[in-house]
């Protein structure tokens, strides 16, 4: 990555233009002088790589858009590379490349990094590069930073949430508004919170793949996301939902962590019927609420927009502001 001293502007290629790349490339382009202000160098964007050069995207002039996304990954110029295409390939090859040859990389794909994380942070070690994924847990909500900066002296000794937008929306619409199942998913999907394959939200692998980030997190342990129990919410009936609601209970679909006293680490992914009274009850819409219990802090609850292309870009654009300070 070019210093600041030499370069007064910040090249950022964006992988993606869909829900979140978008945003983060209309807040890019309309906020440029706020972010030279703020670090000093002008963001230019260089790219946004998608499948579609003919589609028009909200805010990305049509001659940012190319197919090549291999070409902005290897420009050498290029400071920041932010990925939100999604799926392991080929995005894990573009972050790789970019790591290797010592760029900043920014993503917000989930699975990418509860697969590979550990082993693309030690490729961003040896090359010098930097790997930021704040925007892949709890979107909006600044999760990773607290677990990992703000708790850094304290013993974190579990954790619980509701960490999936996409669900907790599905839940709350057939729970309060006795929406059919089926209209709440497609209404999701139409607000940008579903993953290009939504069974990853609906069946708790996109959950799980963030409560594994989490742990990890907290307690520098590796969890393979086949170690995490999990449960969607795809086989709740109608009936499900009638007893919570005769019980006073809601249906949440619930991620925890904990470490036990042999130092490993428990989690699960499953969908729980809660006293209305528990915090993680009164999450609406696509809420994301997590509990962080730790030793000296006791209960620290962090509450807020769990999916969505601008808020999702709030957390994708401080990465890409934290990865453009001078280290
Ligand atoms: P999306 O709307 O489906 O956008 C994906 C973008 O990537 C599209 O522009 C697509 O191009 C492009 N793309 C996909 N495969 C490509 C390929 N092989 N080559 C070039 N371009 C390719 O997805 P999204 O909702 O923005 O999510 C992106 C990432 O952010 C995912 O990892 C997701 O888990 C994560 N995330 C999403 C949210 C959210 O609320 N949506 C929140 C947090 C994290 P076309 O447009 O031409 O198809
Ligand atoms: N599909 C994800 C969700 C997007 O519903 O939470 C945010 O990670």
């Amino acid at each position: 990555m070019s210093s600041p001293a030499a370069s007064s502007v910040l090249r950022v290629a964006l992988l993606g233009g869909g829900t979140v790349g978008a945003a983060v490339a209309r807040r890019l382009l309309q906020h440029a002088d706020r972010y030279a202000d703020q670090l000093g160098r002008r963001p230019e964007l260089t790219g946004v790589a998608v499948r579609d050069t003919t589609r028009a995207r909200d805010g990305i002039p049509p001659a940012l858009l190319t197919t090549d996304a291999a070409a902005l990954v290897g420009d050498p110029a290029t400071d920041v590379v932010v990925e939100v295409m999604g799926g392991l390939e080929p995005a894990g090859s573009l972050v790789e490349t970019a790591l290797r040859r010592g760029a900043q990389v920014v993503t917000a794909n989930k699975q990418l990094v509860a697969r590979r994380g550990e082993e693309l942070h030690a490729i961003a070690r040896e090359h010098g590069a930097g790997l930021h994924y704040e925007a892949a847990v709890m979107a909006a909500v600044p999760v990773l930073a607290v677990v990992r900066e703000s708790m850094a002296g304290d013993e974190i000794t579990a954790l619980r949430g509701i960490v999936n937008g996409s669900t907790n929306y599905v839940l709350d619409l057939v729970a309060r508004e006795g929406v059919p199942f089926a209209d709440a998913v497609r209404q999701a999907g139409e607000l940008g919170y579903l993953e290009a394959d939504p069974t990853e939200d609906l069946e708790g692998v996109d959950a799980a793949a963030k409560v594994a980030i989490l742990a990890r997190t907290a307690w520098g342990t590796s969890v393979p996301l086949d170690a995490v129990e999990t449960q969607g919410i795809s086989g709740l009936t109608d009936a499900d939902f009638a007893a919570a609601a005769g019980r006073g209970e809601v249906l949440k679909l619930v991620a925890e962590a904990r470490r036990g006293g042999d130092g490993r680490v428990h989690a699960r992914v499953a969908p729980t019927a809660l006293p209305a009274t528990d915090p993680l009850a009164q999450a609406r819409g696509g809420t994301n609420v997590v509990e962080i219990d730790a030793v000296l802090a006791g209960t620290v609850r962090l509450v807020g927009a769990g999916a969505g292309g601008d808020e999702t870009a709030s957390a994708v654009l401080g990465d890409v502001v934290r990865a453009a300070r001078p280290r």
